[in-house]
């Protein structure tokens, strides 16, 4: 047994965070770069100049930071299909480990898109493009960095957002709910096959978050329920939130330094509510 410093622990070791651009994957971006790892970040070109804001904040801390831009990007609102394609993720993973070296240690599958409509509205375009992007992309980010953590023979961690809708739907975001029950099943199978290999695979799942994916759905939930701006996501953080406030991306980071790291050591194939009790 030990009680490893994850400072220390973390040094020379990168960690690649997928949609670190804003909300919660930069705050695990900046999060972990304060645990001491050089941060690879991937997102769309129209996050470019967030991304680079991201980058600077890391370089404060002292540590290494890229971008490498994986997808192609559609607007989130686009009802055509949000291709992520399993190519930019290889190549995204390539440039990282060629910039920075092989010294890839901790993989972050934290893009997504949510989209609120009710069921009987979804086109199959509409479906089509949450599932690439929240579950194709998922699974190969998962798969291409578990491959590098392999070659590389020092193990890793590999993590993926999941949500407290891997456990309980919502009413007009089914089929993102489905997908993040996908990723939690994925996240347990992953863990299965890779413990030989010294890889733990776990996911997060946070519950109503301060983030842009939240004034979103906040924004389509008041067209739907016939109520003002605001008012959807201040309704449930009242109902819902047992610990009374909204939860920040930092709540998240918390936990995605807390599963990098060896204080963790003995959790795998899990997601793990973080959502202030919203999910009880
Ligand atoms: N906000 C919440 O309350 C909440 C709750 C549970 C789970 N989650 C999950 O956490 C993750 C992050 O959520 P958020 O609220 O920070 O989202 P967000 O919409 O605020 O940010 C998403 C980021 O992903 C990037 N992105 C979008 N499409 C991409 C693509 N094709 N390739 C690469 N990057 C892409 C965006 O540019 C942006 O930087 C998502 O998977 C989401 O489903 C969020």
């Amino acid at each position: 047994m030990s009680f490893a410093s994850p400072v220390k622990a973390a040094l020379g070791r990168i960690a690649f965070v997928t949609g670190a651009g804003q909300g919660i994957g930069r705050a695990i971006a900046c999060r972990l770069a304060r645990d001491g790892y050089d941060i690879s970040i991937a997102d769309i070109p129209p996050a470019k100049a967030r991304v680079d804001d991201v980058i600077k904040e890391i370089e404060s801390y002292g540590r290494k930071a890229i971008s490498v831009y994986a997808g192609t990007y559609r607007p989130l609102a686009c009802e055509s299909s949000d291709m992520r394609d399993a190519k930019q993720i290889y190549a995204a993973l390539d440039e990282t480990v060629d910039k920075l070296g092989p010294r890839l240690f901790v993989s972050v599958a934290n893009a997504g898109v949510t989209q609120v409509k009710p069921l009987l509205e979804c086109t199959p375009e509409f479906i089509e493009n949450e599932v690439r992007l929240n579950v194709l992309g998922l699974m190969n980010t998962y798969i291409a960095a578990a491959k590098q953590m392999v070659k590389q023979g020092f193990g890793g961690r590999v993590i993926g957002a999941g949500s407290i809708a891997s456990y309980r739907t919502a009413a007009n975001l089914a089929p993102y709910g489905a997908t993040k029950f996908a990723v939690r099943g994925f996240t347990e199978a992953a863990a299965k096959e890779w413990a030989q290999y010294g890889i733990r695979v776990n996911a997060y799942g946070p519950g109503i978050v301060d983030t842009p994916m939240w004034d979103h759905i906040d924004a389509e939930l008041a067209k739907i329920e016939g109520i003002s701006q605001g008012e959807a996501k201040a309704k449930r953080v009242k109902n819902d939130i047992l610990l009374g406030r909204i939860q920040e991306p930092e709540d998240v980071a918390k936990l995605v330094s807390f599963l990098a790291s060896e204080e963790a050591e003995y959790i795998t194939g899990q997601t793990i509510k973080t959502c202030g009790g919203a999910s009880l």
